[in-house]
């Protein structure tokens, strides 16, 4: 296969300065740190000990409160056992906590019922503002319209919230072209303008719950389509809709399986599969997994990712995977505060603040219809990463190289 390396920073690194980052291992527990200490906190004997999923540590009593006056902020993650959550949750809490707000923050183990009660218990507390990442974006109707009852913004976090007047903005990145820059990775990695091929593709998309997953693969099978039309790139399997190769709660192990299936069914008489187009990073490392379990290091095929979590990063520097589409999430939960700042101040906020803002960002008001109304939107800016370039996840100060200087480590506080 005639590869030809090439990495594309596209935008360039917003820098928020030495945060904690995070990049935990996967794990479905959490610890439970209730620490009201802040005697501004009126939620301070709200949160009940037996819940098992959050993290609720409102000690930051010392940050000077300023206009946050304060108030609580909610926030509610799907699970701990996506790496990406982790970072997000925890660069939300420091960076509103720094703000003075205080946070309530919630893990709901990729499980629809404990997110809507999660949330049913932060409008019980009376917080000031909803950040939802939602498990699954079509679930969350009635729980939130008790708190637009409750006169409780929400701001939809990462993921768009389907079916409801109740979401106030949407804080993302742009997610179709994440698939996007996968698949001209794809086509620039097999200069296919002036190769004819054919080379054989797979894509392995994401959770159907999660309306970010059909963006992604949108974007990504739009950028090869006219190479699959001329007959330069194939997909033996057939396997060429969303629904096809959606993978259940984006999990690593229905990916390996799904694609140790294909590999068998679609491969075994020697075939070479040149690329698995994987939506993110944890469907990629099941992937990878599977390739290099059939491939056992020869011919390996381009694998495309998205997150930068730690175990593709290693990958990438081993060669099993190609490259990651990076989102700086600390970015994000910059933008974030922002938004929610102007918003507990009573202002409106619109294409005016993208010029103040901490990360380039567009405002887009057409892209995200959730069903009921077009949500108003800030789409951060995501870049590509590659064995070439991992310099520049350093220079966000989110990652490390490790001590032997040969893979990233994270610089983050949770494990
Ligand atoms: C996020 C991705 C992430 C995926 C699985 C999506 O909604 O945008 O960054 O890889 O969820 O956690």
């Amino acid at each position: 296969m005639k590869m030809k390396r090439i990495f594309a920073a596209v935008a360039s690194l917003v820098m928020l300065g030495a945060f904690t980052a995070c990049g935990s291992d996967s794990s479905t527990s959490s610890t439970d740190s209730n620490s009201n200490s802040n005697a501004n906190n009126s939620n301070s004997d709200s949160n009940n000990s037996n819940d098992t999923n959050d993290t609720n540590d409102n000690s930051d009593s010392n940050t000077d409160s300023g206009s946050a006056d304060g108030k609580t902020v909610g926030i509610a993650m799907p699970t701990k056992s996506l790496e990406r959550w982790n970072r997000d949750g925890e660069y939300l809490k420091d960076q509103f906590e720094s703000a003075g707000y205080k946070v309530e923050l919630k893990y709901s183990d990729n499980d629809t019922n404990q997110q809507n009660n999660d949330i049913q218990g932060m409008i019980a507390d009376k917080v000031d503002l909803l950040l939802i990442a939602a498990i699954d974006g079509s679930t969350l109707s009635q729980t939130l319209s008790d708190a637009k009852d409750a006169g409780i913004p929400v701001i939809a976090y990462d993921r768009l919230i389907m079916n409801t007047d109740a979401v106030s903005y949407y804080v993302s990145f742009d997610n179709y072209t994440v698939g996007k820059l996968q698949g001209e990775y794809v086509i620039d990695a097999l200069d296919l303008e002036n190769s004819d091929g054919p080379y054989n593709i797979e894509f392995t998309a994401g959770d159907p719950a999660d309306n970010n997953a059909g963006y992604f693969f949108n974007g990504a099978y739009d950028a090869v389509k006219e190479y699959i039309d001329a007959g330069k790139l194939k997909i033996p399997s057939g396997k060429k809709t969303f629904e096809q190769v959606a993978t259940e709660a984006w999990s690593t192990d229905k990916a390996l399986e799904n694609m140790q299936n294909t590999l068998a069914s679609y491969y075994s008489d020697g075939t070479q599969l040149d690329v698995a187009l994987c939506s993110n990073d944890s469907t990629a490392l099941g992937v990878a997994q599977a390739i290099s379990s059939d491939y056992n290091g020869k011919n390996a095929p381009i694998v495309t990712g998205q997150d930068g979590d730690i175990a593709n990063l290693k990958n990438i520097v081993d060669g099993k995977q190609s490259m990651t589409v990076y989102k700086n999430v600390n970015d994000e939960a910059g933008v974030t505060l922002e938004v929610s700042k102007a918003i507990l101040s009573g202002q409106t906020p619109d294409a005016g603040l993208v010029s103040s803002l901490s990360a380039e960002a567009t405002y887009d008001t057409e892209s995200y219809n959730n069903g009921v109304k077009v949500v108003p939107s800030y789409l951060l800016v995501p870049y590509v990463i590659t064995n070439e370039n991992l310099d520049l996840l350093v220079d966000t100060g989110l990652y490390k190289w490790d001590s032997s200087n040969k893979y990233l480590e994270s610089t983050a506080s949770t494990t």
